[in-house]
């Protein structure tokens, strides 16, 4: 195993350049089994999860290759519509795949994921959703077993929260239904319209992209597509809450600031002088009078679904509230167990006190927080470390590295490149 060690205190400045959106890749490349033939999706982040979900999809039948940033996957040889234990255990999402297997092969088999790091994550809404739509679920052994007896047909479905792979699965499994599915509560992540889009130029008839109500007009089969991931915007958020916390200043470059419209007000109300062009944005502290004026104001947040502040950036904002001049309640309304950071953070010297789902932070100033030894926990919880790891003194080293592989890529790269001192140690 490896650890990463952090010798913090420099100033991040410099440009960094975003990779292409996990949480969409993983989407687009599951709905490449809805159609025969080779497919082509651009700007695919070369992750620890991106390559899990293509070796299961590789034990289904499925071929792919990569060239650089580009995916070509072959789903023609499609068989074995099953997800086993092993895999789904090291990555929930691959539960993405029930929707089109069922849509394209009438049956699979998908172990039910189980708890994980950030709460129970239930997958009730996706077995609701399927069952509406003709889909007959049973749980046995672990798995859920769905099997399409008749055939497929559209209904609809009413999600009580707006759950993301939720929505995703039941767009790509109501796309083959016969009619027309309508999802209501629907999650509007930009994720999901990534996925609409390479949907509807597959050859499916989805209205309602970007509300809450998406309208699936089922068609009899689909063609394969050439798509594009959408810039990642929580890895885009991180860099910005990095170069912040280490009093730099910088851009994140090849990103889309329209997905980020929460964060970089909040930023905005810390103090941070946060400036957009159509796909980059820079952070930076502003200029009082010919001095640069470092400091961040106490700023409270509350997580909720897009466009609200996303959850996979409540970690990373806490670490920079505790270099705050003030104070900041943070309330997680999305996961129930996401505050596994703050027993960390304790140990580099912030302030911070858990109260149910709200914490309330006392920040100490920039520069207040002290290297340590700390644990990664998830992958959100994981970046959170390393923020508070290049802004405070001395040497930081996170263990269990392997939860931040899964969602950033070449983290170390582009770290060193904002002139960070952090590499891989053998633990
Ligand atoms: N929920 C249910 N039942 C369900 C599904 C969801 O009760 O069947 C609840 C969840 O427990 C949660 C809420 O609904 O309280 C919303 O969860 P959602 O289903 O939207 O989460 P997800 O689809 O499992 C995705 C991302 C997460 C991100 C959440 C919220 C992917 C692959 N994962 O998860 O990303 O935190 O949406 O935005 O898209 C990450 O990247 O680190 C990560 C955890």
């Amino acid at each position: 195993m490896e650890k990463l060690v952090i010798e913090g205190g420099v100033p991040l400045k410099g440009n960094v350049r975003i990779s292409g959106a996990k949480n969409a890749a993983l989407p687009l490349m599951a709905a490449t089994l809805l159609a025969p033939g080779e497919h082509v999706l651009r700007n695919v982040p070369d992750l620890r999860d991106t390559r899990t979900l293509l070796r299961l999809m590789g034990n289904m039948g499925v071929k792919s290759r990569r060239e650089d940033d580009v995916l070509y996957i072959d789903s023609t040889n499609l068989e074995h519509a099953e997800a086993p234990y092993e895999l789904v255990k090291t990555m929930r999402a691959s539960v993405l795949v029930l929707g089109p297997l069922v849509a394209r092969l009438g049956r699979a088999r998908v172990s039910r994921p189980g708890g994980c790091a950030i709460g129970a994550r239930p997958i009730d809404f996706h077995i609701m959703g399927l069952e509406h739509l003709g889909v007959r679920c049973t749980l046995e052994d672990g798995y859920v077993d769905a099997v399409v007896d008749s055939e497929l047909t559209g209904n609809v479905v009413y999600f009580d929260i707006p759950s993301v792979t939720g929505t995703e699965n039941l767009l790509m499994a109501a796309v083959l239904a016969k009619g027309q599915t309508v999802l209501k509560n629907a999650a509007r992540e930009p994720e999901i319209e990534n996925l609409i889009d390479m949907l509807n130029s597959m050859g499916a008839k989805i209205s309602g992209r970007g509300s809450d109500k998406l309208i699936i007009d089922g068609v009899e089969s689909l063609t394969p597509a050439d798509a594009t991931i959408i810039p990642d915007r929580i890895e885009a958020g991180t860099y910005l809450i990095a170069i912040a916390a280490s009093g730099g200043c910088g851009t994140v470059t090849h990103c889309n600031p329209g997905h980020l419209p929460s964060l970089l007000e909040k930023l905005r109300h810390a103090g941070l002088l946060v400036t957009e062009t159509e796909d980059s944005i820079t952070i930076g502290f502003p200029d009082k009078e010919g001095d640069i004026e470092r400091h961040i104001s106490g700023v409270d947040i509350k997580t909720a679904p897009y466009p609200g502040y996303p959850t996979d950036l409540q970690a990373q904002f806490m670490a920079l509230m505790t270099l705050s001049g003030g104070n900041s309640v943070i309330k997680e309304t999305i996961f129930e167990n996401r505050f596994m950071h703050v027993a960390e953070l304790h140990r580099m010297g912030a302030q911070i006190k858990i109260d149910g789902r709200t914490a309330l932070v006392s920040g100490l100033g920039l520069n207040s927080l002290d290297g340590a030894q700390v644990m990664a926990t998830d992958l959100r919880a994981s970046s959170s470390l390393v923020i508070a790891g290049l802004a405070a003194r001395g040497r930081t080293e996170i263990s269990r590295i392997y939860h931040l592989e899964r969602g950033y890529e070449n983290l170390i790269e582009k770290l060193t490149g904002l002139g960070a001192r952090v590499w891989k140690e053998a633990e």
